[in-house]
């Protein structure tokens, strides 16, 4: 090629007006504002030389605009390709925020509605960087049908790639269920919101004074709604963050997660397991201690940490496989299960699911938490979610029962009949169709009303219903538990419990989909 031509002139040209394109004022004012452009985002991102920008130089829809102006960019406010993370094939796109504010114009919904496509032709994760006004508004109902295709996107491919959202700006109106329809959702603290309706709406309707942060922000979606899964204090941490999160997960739903070495520095046989359940079954503890000595050290990324604290849940390791752990947490309202914890589980354990991830769920759960508030905002239906997910997963499942497991609680948290395939006590479980208090108080109502001194024969029941009834013992002798086992040992049975189940396979009824109670 005549490199002094004027096809490599023109050539060139257009590469300059590109680059050109992304001042350092835009990028000031992005900075300003604590955020990074798109560009630095996708070079965070991905290793370093590998990304591979696709339609870097479409242009905006060539339509007639009577209102307000659409700015004549190259790549439409929206920056897409694919390149490796971790070595491994990623798409993404990112959002640029100093171009017609990242709104979302019908060609830069064609740019991402193709790289979802190829993610999912090609069988690879897909992440999307949001900062964007949401629909472009000079560009009607178009722009409204771009946002369609891409939640339709997301639908076809739920299940097939996982799919993350990080949400480094705004994310406002219908444009929020862009990211409320993928697997997880990352947030940047302070600088990141999404609302259905902004503020201002929400004052004009309801007369309510509230600030984005308030409304909308990454503690707000982290810790109330539950929309955020994850959220950090920077840019950086949260793409570092993520990048760590992408090591646990396998490319698609046919494939297995990636195996890391294991450097063998958990033990696995670990006698200060035995000491962290109190032998008061009122005294509280933190079950994230039970996970990080079972798991291999240090591996243990927990999702949704500050939704629903009374279930943890996080993916992990096991001789460096990943694992979904789902915990019920005595240290949060006795670790009971309520509408949050119940769709954070349900959630979970879908995606693990979905991805191939075997599930250990640690138990120790009083049941349901009662109340007024949660049966009419709906615990039952909730909590159906948790059985349901449970019940459907055909992963391999295995329970460890710390302690209490009482009443629906004991079925709902992978008990064997619901499917679980290992089923392992330590000898400070409780099993049983209710708390000793509650069961004694019913089946003795009479006796405690008649009694002289009904505080001791209490008592005196309650020990009885702990010898006889609640333990774990008659369900290890009856079968509904496999064994009672040491906590020292919990790591290595666990290991090859999932040894055993490695060929697991599950013929599942031919249907279109179940009805899951939602
Ligand atoms: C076109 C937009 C835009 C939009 C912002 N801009 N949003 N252009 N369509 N939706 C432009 C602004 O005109 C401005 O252009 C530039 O982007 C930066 O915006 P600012 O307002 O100056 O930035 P900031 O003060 O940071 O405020 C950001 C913002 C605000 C809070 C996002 O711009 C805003 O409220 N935008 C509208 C949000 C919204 O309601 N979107 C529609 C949602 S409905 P100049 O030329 O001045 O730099 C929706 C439907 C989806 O998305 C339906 C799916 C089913």
């Amino acid at each position: 090629m005549d490199i002094s031509g004027k096809s490599y002139k023109a050539f060139l040209k257009r590469q300059e007006a590109l680059q050109k394109q992304y001042s350092e004022k835009q990028a000031e004012k992005q900075h300003a504002k604590g955020k990074l452009t798109a560009r630095e985002r996708i070079r965070l991102l991905f290793d370093q030389g590998t990304f591979e920008e696709i339609d870097a130089f479409v242009t905006p829809a060539d339509q007639p605009v009577e209102f307000g102006k659409v700015e004549r960019t190259y790549g439409d406010g929206v920056i897409v390709g694919h390149g490796k993370v971790n070595g491994r094939l990623i798409f993404a796109f990112a959002q640029d925020f100093t171009i017609m504010g990242g709104s979302l114009g019908v060609v830069h919904a064609k740019k991402i509605a193709k790289i979802q496509e190829m993610a999912l032709k090609m069988g690879c994760p897909i992440i999307g960087m949001m900062d964007s006004g949401g629909a472009r508004i000079q560009e009607g109902v178009a722009s409204l049908s771009g946002y369609a295709s891409i939640f339709h996107n997301i639908i076809q491919s739920s299940g097939i790639i996982p799919q993350i959202s990080v949400i480094m700006g705004p994310a406002a109106g219908g444009a929020v269920y862009s990211p409320a329809l993928t697997d997880f959702v990352f947030m940047v603290n302070n600088t990141s919101y999404m609302f259905v309706t902004g503020p201002n709406v929400v004052k004009e309707v309801l007369n309510e004074d509230v600030t984005f942060d308030e409304l909308g922000g990454a503690e707000t979606h982290a810790r109330k709604s539950g929309v955020a899964h994850m959220i950090y204090d920077d840019e950086e941490n949260t793409i570092m963050a993520l990048k760590k999160f992408l090591t646990y997960l396998p490319s698609n739903n046919v494939e297995n997660p990636p195996v890391v070495q294991d450097d063998n520095s958990t033990p696995e046989i670990n006698e200060k397991l035995r000491d962290i359940v109190p032998d008061d079954p009122n005294k509280a503890y933190d079950v994230k201690d039970v996970i990080n000595l079972i798991v291999d050290k240090n591996s243990f990324y927990e999702t949704a940490e500050l939704f629903a604290p009374n279930l943890v849940t996080g993916l992990a390791r096991l001789k460096g496989k990943t694992i979904g752990v789902v915990a019920n947490q005595p240290k949060v309202l006795a670790g009971v299960l309520d509408i949050d914890s119940s769709t954070k589980g349900a959630r979970f354990i879908r995606f693990c699911d979905a991805f191939n991830i075997p599930i250990l769920t640690l138990e120790d759960v009083p049941g349901f938490l009662p109340g007024v508030d949660q049966e009419h905002a709906g615990i039952i239906r909730h909590g159906a979610k948790l059985l349901f997910a449970y019940s459907e997963a055909t992963v391999p499942r295995i329970t460890i029962i710390l302690r209490k497991a009482y009443g629906g609680a004991f079925i709902v948290m992978n008990s064997k009949s619901l499917g679980g395939d290992f089923s392992f006590a330590w000898p400070t479980a409780e099993i049983a169709v209710m708390g000793p208090d509650g069961a004694v108080a019913i089946l003795y109502r009479k006796e405690l009303a008649e009694s002289s001194n009904p505080a001791e024969l209490k008592k005196e029941l309650v020990k009885k219903y702990r010898d006889k009834i609640a333990n774990p013992f008659i369900a290890d002798e009856s079968g509904y538990i496999d064994e009672v086992i040491d906590p020292a040992v919990t790591r290595k049975k666990i290991i090859s419990a999932l040894n055993a189940l490695s060929n697991k396979w599950v013929k599942v009824p031919a249907r279109k989909h179940g009805n899951m109670p939602l």
